[in-house]
């Protein structure tokens, strides 16, 4: 009897029971989403490699806006979606009703689009929101392809290595008003500055400056955008305006339609009282 029952659950497992990708727990998040996209060239130093994936269920959420990414439905060329050999999708997506799917995923490579295939499988978790069963790469630098024609995302310059530390000392303060300094910042390279002094992040200041401060002839300040904070005074004046003009007319119509009730009413009764006379001026 016992027998039977773990044979009947067994089978059950095996054949039924088949864990759903789609939810929490069963699948992980493939690595450097950011890098993935269509359109975004291999960098040197930062190029994917999926030969270190493992193969099972995976997702692609991208690390800007969280946003679902789909695996690339045709070819790419070589040093793209941040390697040198993408792979990609030769075929279609599947729509919730097919459940999980068998696609082949082509490797770039010296014989062409499809140097090498991958069976992966694919399930519909949502609309625009799929599961890919990936297979491990063979060698590098082979890297999955999501995000039609996407760049490569910007790198966070809050994240560290993304920005240049620049430490300063009390020179380029405000309260240094040293006429003999003239430093000058023409030497500067474009790009995110992380401003220190003793290891503490500094704030450009955001009023005007003196002439001769900060240890040079011609401070740069920041000047904060007035004209955002105009438009929303504007926005709101006229919403407000509106909602005032909203009230005076629904008093007045107000007022009116009960002096109209009120007139109807006295021609009413004059109405009333007329015919009235007239019947009693008959019976008289
Ligand atoms: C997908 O491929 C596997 C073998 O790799 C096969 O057992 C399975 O039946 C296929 N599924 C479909 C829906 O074709
Ligand atoms: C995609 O797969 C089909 C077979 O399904 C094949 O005929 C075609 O050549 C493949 N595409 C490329 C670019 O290799």
């Amino acid at each position: 009897m016992i027998w039977v029952l773990t044979l009947s659950f067994c089978l059950t497992c095996c054949v039924l029971g088949d864990i759903d990708p789609c939810l929490d727990g069963n699948f992980e998040l493939l690595d450097s989403p950011g890098l993935r996209g269509g359109a975004c060239k291999m960098q040197a130093g930062n190029v994917i490699c999926d030969r270190s994936i493992r193969n099972g269920w995976y997702k692609v959420i991208h690390e800007d806006d969280f946003e679902h990414r789909q695996m690339m439905e045709g070819i790419v060329s070589p040093n793209y979606c941040g390697t040198s050999n993408p792979i990609w999708l030769n075929g279609t997506h599947p729509v919730a009703a097919d459940g999980i799917v068998n696609r082949t995923a082509c490797v770039v490579g010296i014989h062409g689009y499809c140097s090498k295939e991958y069976d992966i499988q694919i399930k519909a978790c949502g609309e625009n929101e799929y599961v890919y069963y990936l297979i491990k790469a063979e060698s590098c630098n082979e890297g999955y392809c999501f995000g039609v024609n996407l760049p490569c995302a910007k790198p966070n310059p809050c994240e560290e290595g993304n920005s240049i530390k620049m430490d300063v000392k009390e020179d380029r303060s405000t309260s240094c008003k040293e006429k003999s300094m003239s430093m000058c910042d023409n030497s500067l390279k474009h790009g995110w500055y992380r401003i220190q002094r003793n290891g503490v992040d500094m704030k450009m200041p955001t009023t005007c400056v003196d002439q001769y401060s900060c240890g040079t002839v011609s401070p740069i300040w920041l000047s904060e955008n007035e004209q955002t904070t105009k438009l929303w005074e504007y926005i709101l004046a006229a919403v407000a305006g509106i909602i005032v003009l909203f009230i005076i007319v629904s008093i007045v119509s107000y007022i009116l339609f009960k002096k109209t009730l009120r007139l109807k009413k006295i021609q009413c009764d004059k109405k009333f009282q007329e015919p009235k006379k007239q019947s009693q001026l008959e019976i008289q």
